[in-house]
């Protein structure tokens, strides 16, 4: 596994990427109302990204090995969908959760970011515990970075905060290293036991992005050949950030104005 390490002036436009990102994220989120459709949401992102920003979706005809070309430029996950979900007419109603997950393409290097929605308010006490849990989980994996740390280490602390908590982690997507590529090596475990793993260094940029359910972990995924359901129907969360490795720990790349502060939980140790 050879793992591309940025310089300088790479991780300058890895920045400006992952801010890009993020504010798609702030763009949109006035629109993730009641009665819109995921369709439009992306058709609004897609406008925001290719005319306001100048940046190219990465989604858009996305096909690894596998895969139909991924025919959208943005993910939207609803309830017990997990990831990939791709948008239609189908419209958001009062008491949903979304994941909205970006990737835009700047100066050939790529960010790449989501966020939870709560659609009207009126959302379920576990659904906001739901997502509440996994922004944690997303934080802890974060706080855990710095150069020595190792992956297993990540995967360990997203692992027992969701488990403890009475969730579970989907096993069959992770987090990724990124950069000229939207998914590098490594693969980035969001769980997985302490002391393992290949050990970080600075100039590594990877996304952590756990995926947490209410229910059991094992999904399946829809005819579409992208969408991925919980198997039992249970609610799903996700955030992700992508992140660099310092020399001093660990620096969010995907932040504009419009970013959630992170949780109590670690704001003592990240400073
Ligand atoms: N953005 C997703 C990730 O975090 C990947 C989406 S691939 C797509 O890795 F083709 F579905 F867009
Ligand atoms: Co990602
Ligand atoms: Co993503």
């Amino acid at each position: 596994m050879s793992i591309d390490l940025k310089t300088a002036e790479e991780i300058e436009r890895m920045r400006v990427a992952g801010r890009l990102a993020s504010e798609v994220l702030d763009y949109i989120e006035p629109f993730v109302k009641p009665g819109v459709t995921t369709e439009a949401l992306d058709q609004l992102c897609h406008d925001y990204m290719v005319n306001v920003q100048g940046t190219v979706p990465a989604p858009l005809n996305y096909a690894p090995p596998g895969y139909s070309p991924y025919p959208k430029s943005i993910c939207t996950s609803i309830n017990h969908q997990v990831c990939h979900g791709v948008p239609g007419e189908k419209a958001l109603k009062k008491g949903d959760i979304v994941n909205i997950d970006i990737t835009v393409i700047k100066d050939g290097f790529h960010g790449d970011t989501s966020r939870m929605f709560q659609v009207g308010g009126s959302v379920s006490i576990l659904a906001k515990r739901l997502c509440q849990i996994t922004y944690e989980c997303m934080w802890l994996g974060i706080a855990a970075v710095k150069p020595g740390t190792r992956l297993g280490d990540i995967g360990a602390v997203i692992q027992a905060h969701a488990e403890s908590n009475g969730f579970s982690v989907v096993r069959e997507f992770c987090g990724h290293g990124i950069g000229r590529k939207f998914h590098e090596d490594p693969q980035v475990l969001h769980y997985g036991r302490p002391g393992t793993g290949m050990v970080l260094q600075p100039g590594m940029t990877f996304t952590i992005e756990p995926m947490i359910n209410a229910g059991k972990a094992a999904i399946s995924e829809l005819p579409d050949g992208w969408t991925i359901v919980t198997k039992d129907r249970s609610l799903s969360a996700q955030w992700e950030h992508t992140i660099l490795v310092t020399e001093q720990g660990v620096e969010v790349l995907t932040v504009s104005d419009g970013t959630p502060a992170m949780p109590e939980l670690v704001a003592g140790r990240l400073a």
